[in-house]
């Protein structure tokens, strides 16, 4: 499948989880060039290329974006994937941990967006996608900051999904909530808790990358091309 041929792509997070698998994904799906903006660097592959950059860091993030349109002219598709934890009961938040989570997974999803989208409208076309959580949907003991991030995500979407297409630009936004991903994230969860989320989930087991990265694929491809403004849960069927 080609759904992605000539296609520029920006991934957040793309050194490994599910970032990296959409990476690989979209270049099998024929993408053009892949960027990874990722604090780590992960394996190279062909037409990806990893920029070390922190998104939370607003003046890096803008250079960044500046190098990759130098280097490719146009950016097609981006994906707001790079996220953390920092988790705890609200009495034992530390301000150090509420802002690490909100400086990354919400004004990280930001800075780049806002650092994109220009590009994106001066073609008058491109697809964002935006990675939230069950967590963001429905809440969660002891991650009372991520959840901020999480449902705060689903705010800004909603609200792109107007802004970005206002002059009738063709600029979808959408968001993937996934439940619980087979990732580092979820590997450092004592395995006690993990058992209950399986448990707990129709499906009796976690998500694998892959099947959050075609949900992503999918709503970043020309196929949901009246698709704007959506939450999609992917989450076996999961309510916590
Ligand atoms: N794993 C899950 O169960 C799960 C569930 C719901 C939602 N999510 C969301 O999916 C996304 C990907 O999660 P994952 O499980 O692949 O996580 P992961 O921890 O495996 O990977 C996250 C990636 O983000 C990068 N990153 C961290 N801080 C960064 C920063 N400041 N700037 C740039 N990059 C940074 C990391 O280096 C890493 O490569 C996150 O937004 C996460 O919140 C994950």
């Amino acid at each position: 499948m080609k759904r992605f041929e000539d296609k520029i792509v920006i991934v957040t997070g793309a050194a490994r989880g599910i970032g990296r698998t959409v990476a690989e994904l979209m270049l099998e799906q024929g993408a053009k060039h892949v960027y990874s903006l990722d604090v780590a660097v992960g394996d190279g592959m062909k037409n990806f290329t990893q920029k070390k950059v922190d998104i939370s860091n607003r003046d890096s993030v803008e250079q960044v974006i500046k190098e990759i349109v130098d280097e490719s002219k146009h950016i097609d598709v981006l994906v707001n994937n790079a996220g953390v934890t920092r988790d705890g009961l609200v009495e034992k938040i530390s301000e150090e941990n509420w802002d690490f989570v909100i400086d990354i997974n919400l004004k990280g999803t930001f800075n780049v967006t806002q650092a994109v989208v220009p590009f994106m409208k001066e073609t008058g076309k491109g697809a964002i996608v935006n990675l939230a959580s069950i967590v963001g949907e429905y809440g969660n003991i002891g991650q009372t900051n991520y959840a901020a991030t999480k449902a705060g995500v689903i705010g800004m979407s909603y609200t792109w999904a107007k802004e970005f297409t206002r002059k009738g630009e063709n600029i979808r936004t959408n968001v993937v909530a996934p439940g619980y991903v087979n990732t580092e994230m979820v590997q450092s969860v004592p395995e006690k808790i993990i058992d209950r989320l399986k448990e707990q989930n129709p499906m009796k087991r976690l998500a694998e990358p892959i099947e959050i990265a075609n949900a992503i694929a999918f709503l970043a491809s020309d196929e949901a091309s009246f698709v704007n403004g959506h939450v999609l849960s992917v989450n076996g069927g999961m309510r916590i």
